[in-house]
């Protein structure tokens, strides 16, 4: 394998790489077609915050309403294209970096991406809303405590991570910034499930909603 660091560092002409941008059907064209604006409804907060749980009711309610979805999380993007990476601050950053670049990939498809990954630092989700594009991004914080997400912990992880047995678990003896600027925050202990997904639809619908005007 070709030195990974010199690669990043090549032009494309020097790589031998010619990307194909313009498709026959472009992102609008998709758009038209599916009769929905693409977006990424990004869910960020603690291991067991409730990310999943609310991206699988987002994601209910939107297929209900005829909109076309792909959820990304850990199970299926640390099992799968990301299966080589771990917990460091370098592998996050490369986990976000790579599921960034294929919810892109989703978008230019016309589907509406919902990501849930803890997703701990604001460098990190910078980096996702520059891959991606802020125009494309609704970013949702799903702000549950330390202390209630220690008390369910529904993986075992947190005890595991007090033992010593899991190093550098976030929210343990790995940092968690807060989001300063989400567009919906949702306090999971004061909301019911149902509340929740209202909330965040309210934000969603009218982004994802295809205007009259072009239909
Ligand atoms: S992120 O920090 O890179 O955004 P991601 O959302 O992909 O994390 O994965 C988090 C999930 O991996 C957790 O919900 C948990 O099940 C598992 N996990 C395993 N080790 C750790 C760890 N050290 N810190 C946080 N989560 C971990």
């Amino acid at each position: 394998m070709q030195n990974v660091e010199n690669m990043k560092k090549m032009t494309n002409e020097e790589k031998n790489i010619h990307p194909v941008f313009s498709q026959i059907l472009n992102r609008s064209d998709k758009e038209r077609l599916l009769q929905q604006r693409s977006k990424v409804i990004w869910l960020s907060g603690l291991s067991g915050s409730g990310k999943t749980t609310l991206a699988r009711n987002i994601e209910m309610d939107l297929n209900k309403r005829g909109y076309l979805t792909q959820i990304l999380d850990g199970d299926n993007v640390r099992t799968g294209i990301n299966n080589n990476l771990g917990f460091s601050e370098e592998d996050r950053i490369e986990n976000i970096r790579r599921i960034a670049e294929v919810t892109k990939l989703f978008i230019d498809c016309g589907i509406i991406c919902i990501n849930s990954f803890i997703t701990p630092t604001e460098d990190m989700r910078r980096l996702a809303k520059d891959i991606i594009g802020e125009e494309n991004f609704i970013e949702i914080y799903v702000n549950t405590p330390l202390e209630v997400c220690e008390a369910r912990d529904v993986k075992g992880l947190y005890k595991k991570a007090r033992e010593g047995k899991i190093k550098n678990f976030t929210g343990i003896d790995a940092p968690f910034e807060p989001p300063e600027n989400p567009d919906v925050e949702i306090k999971t202990e004061e909301m019911s499930l149902e509340e929740s997904v209202k909330k965040c639809m309210e934000v969603i619908l009218p982004k994802v909603k295809y205007p009259e005007s072009l239909k």
